[in-house]
């Protein structure tokens, strides 16, 4: 039996602050916060306010470990669509321009080693650094978290997957001129394990979807919906998503 989680719904227009502010905030707590973080648009203007937020508070995250949720296959290393790419532009970037500190950054480390070794290793890396704290997620048109689309059980680990139609459109829509077919990303079984899981969801196109996500029976179908079995789970929508 699982309850609905609550969602804590935030004006549009103070989206990026208030969830900034929640982040600012474990990392006050647990200096050492391991936290795995997603790209795409959703977060974008959570990664603009968060080193405003800091500097307002006289903190930095430069004791934290930023974790990369996943990773695109085949776009060469710097290319400005890859997640680790645009996670470095987003908030890395944006912290050093504010003059603080760049937190240790854990990405998939595919050109090295390959795919499923860097898999492997990304699992590792999470073990010997205590463990995800904190899990920050978007939420995909097709319920799906990092790239565990559907049809990803509750027990799937870090891997290689294939992308499903509607993820590679919009990897064109972040910038990449030939769709990637693969990538790979943090399990669902790896995202359960942490202590805690946010989910985020902003604009009217994702309100279907987390109707699905908090109401329907919990599915692999909707990978969304496995989170619900987590007691840490966090859900914090904008007007426009909120159900
Ligand atoms: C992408 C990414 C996810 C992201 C999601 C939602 O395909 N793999 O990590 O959270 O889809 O994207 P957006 O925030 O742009 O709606």
């Amino acid at each position: 039996m699982t309850t609905r989680p609550l969602v804590e719904v935030v004006p549009a227009a103070a989206f990026g602050e208030h969830v900034a502010g929640l982040l600012a905030d474990r990392l006050a707590a647990r200096p050492g916060l391991v936290v795995a973080l997603p790209t795409g648009s959703t977060p974008l203007s959570v990664y603009e306010a968060l080193p405003g937020v800091l500097r307002r508070r006289g903190m930095d995250a430069a004791t934290a470990t930023v974790v990369l949720l996943d990773e695109y296959l085949g776009l060469s290393a710097g290319h400005r669509a890859r997640c680790d790419e645009v996670l470095g532009r987003a908030l890395l970037d944006g912290l050093e321009a504010a003059g603080l500190r760049r937190p240790p950054f854990l990405a998939f480390e595919v050109d090295e080693v390959g795919a499923e070794a860097a898999c492997a290793r990304m699992e590792a890396a999470i073990d010997a650094a205590g463990g995800l704290d904190l899990v920050v997620l978007g939420l995909g048109a097709n319920g799906h978290v990092g790239m565990n689309e559907p049809g990803s059980a509750a027990d799937a680990r870090t891997r290689v997957v294939e992308l499903a139609p509607s993820t590679r459109d919009a990897a064109v829509g972040y910038g990449a001129t030939e769709p990637p077919t693969h990538g790979v990303t943090l399990g669902m079984a790896t995202i359960l394990a942490a202590r805690e899981i946010w989910l985020l969801a902003t604009g009217a196109r994702k309100c279907a979807i987390l109707s699905a996500t908090l109401d329907d029976p919990l599915t692999p179908d909707v990978p969304a919906s496995l989170l619900r079995r987590h007691p840490g789970l966090r859900v914090i929508a904008d007007d426009a998503a909120a159900p």
